[in-house]
């Protein structure tokens, strides 16, 4: 979460001794920095070996390597939770599941979602004049008032779970693999037991579907256009804005676009870990145009990478859990091991984070201070 965020920054470098001149938010100061953009994307199911400048055996991630050189990189940031839902609950609210009530992820049935008395970024951001949308993955309650446009997001478009959690037309790869939704008098396939098949995944633009089921492959190229497009025009609207995109990569069913020749040969976990990268590296060329010096970038994941999808699942790097392998179970995804919670992270903001720094500290997403302390910092810290 930005301020939170921020502030874990700035713990995190006086930690490390480290003191950077520019990033001075003090109220007593006369002459107040304008409101900053915040840009934060949430990657899915990727492992913390999956950014190449952690992990050098990794060459997928040039843009995202790029960012990292250009700003600082985070080595020991865990996620707040090991996974979906829970985690992002906390990203939004600055609270652990014990005390926002998210402690599972939600299903296609669930009727309930993100408790409606939680105060999210968004609504605290809006509060302050900001512009929000929210651009992708949800997954904190579909049903009325839990959409994010209830939520503090002026907009909204995405789809509202995981994307395997509904057929699609072009299913895409996936243990098992979810069979395409049926046409008009066809019959299910066999779905696989933890396939989701009764409602094809929909995609939303604020409260309508806009295409159901999803074509998965035009997802990632209609995600960059409306990132682009939002970016663009808030940045013209002379209001501060705030930007949180759930990227579907890198969680299954993988789908790339053109498809690949070779599948069996050829890495689609690794094309798939490029296309993300490309998605990533349009959004950054967006904000370097129009608001290169006032824009937070924040980059970070969900969870770790879900290993049960074998090759399908992201990298490790090191934390791949011998002990626990040796036990026969997963040190991965929905598990308390670090290669469940220990993600990637990189901040990046020109002039305010510096640049080719990479900080050890231990860090974790957004469990303190309070929603209250964020609301107080960013009223203080940011209205003019
Ligand atoms: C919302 O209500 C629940 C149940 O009463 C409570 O546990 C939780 O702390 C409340 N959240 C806030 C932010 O007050
Ligand atoms: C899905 O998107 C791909 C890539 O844009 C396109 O080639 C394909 O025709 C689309 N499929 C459907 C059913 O619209």
């Amino acid at each position: 979460m930005g301020w939170l965020f921020l502030k874990v920054l700035l713990v995190g470098m006086a930690f490390s001794g480290f003191f950077y001149p520019l990033m001075d938010f003090s109220i007593s100061g006369k002459t107040r920095a304008p409101q900053p953009n915040i840009v934060i994307i949430l990657a899915d199911d990727m492992g913390w070996g999956d950014l190449g400048a952690n992990w050098a055996e990794t060459k997928d991630t040039t843009n995202l390597d790029k960012m990292a050189s250009e700003g600082m990189r985070f080595v020991d940031f865990h996620a707040a939770a090991s996974t979906c839902s829970p985690s992002r609950a906390s990203l939004l609210t600055g609270r652990l599941g014990l005390r926002n009530g998210v402690t599972h992820n939600f299903a296609v049935t669930s009727i309930g979602g993100l408790p409606v008395n939680e105060t999210t970024l968004a609504e605290v951001l809006r509060q302050e004049g900001y512009i929000t949308a929210m651009i992708g993955k949800w997954h904190l309650g579909h049903h009325g008032s839990y959409h994010p446009n209830f939520r503090g997001f002026d907009y909204y478009f995405g789809i509202p779970y995981s994307n395997d959690m509904g057929c699609t037309d072009a299913p895409g790869y996936n243990y098992p693999p979810c069979p395409a939704c049926p046409q008009r008098d066809g019959l299910w396939r066999n779905p696989g037991k933890d396939c989701y098949t009764d409602v094809a995944l929909p995609l939303y633009e604020n409260l309508n579907i806009v295409e159901q089921p999803v074509n998965l492959s035009s997802l990632a190229q209609k995600y960059a256009e409306r990132a682009v497009e939002f970016i663009e025009q808030a940045s013209t609207s002379g209001r501060p804005f705030l930007l949180y995109v759930g990227l579907a990569h890198m969680h299954v069913p993988l789908s790339v676009t053109p498809p690949l020749a070779h599948p069996q040969s050829q890495s689609l976990y690794r094309a798939s870990l490029r296309e993300m990268d490309s998605l990533v590296g349009q959004i950054k060329d967006k904000v370097d145009h129009v608001a290169r010096e006032n824009t937070l970038l924040w980059f970070t994941g969900d969870n770790g990478p879900w290993a049960q999808k074998c090759e399908l699942a992201g990298s490790l790097g090191p934390f791949f859990g011998l002990w626990q392998t040796h036990q026969g179970g997963s040190p991965t995804k929905q598990t308390t091991w670090e290669g469940g919670h220990r993600v990637p992270a990189l901040a990046y903001w020109p002039g305010r984070v510096p640049a080719n720094v990479t900080s050890t500290a231990l860090l974790r997403c957004c469990s303190t201070p309070t929603v209250g302390l964020l609301e107080s910092m960013v009223s203080c810290r940011l209205s003019a």
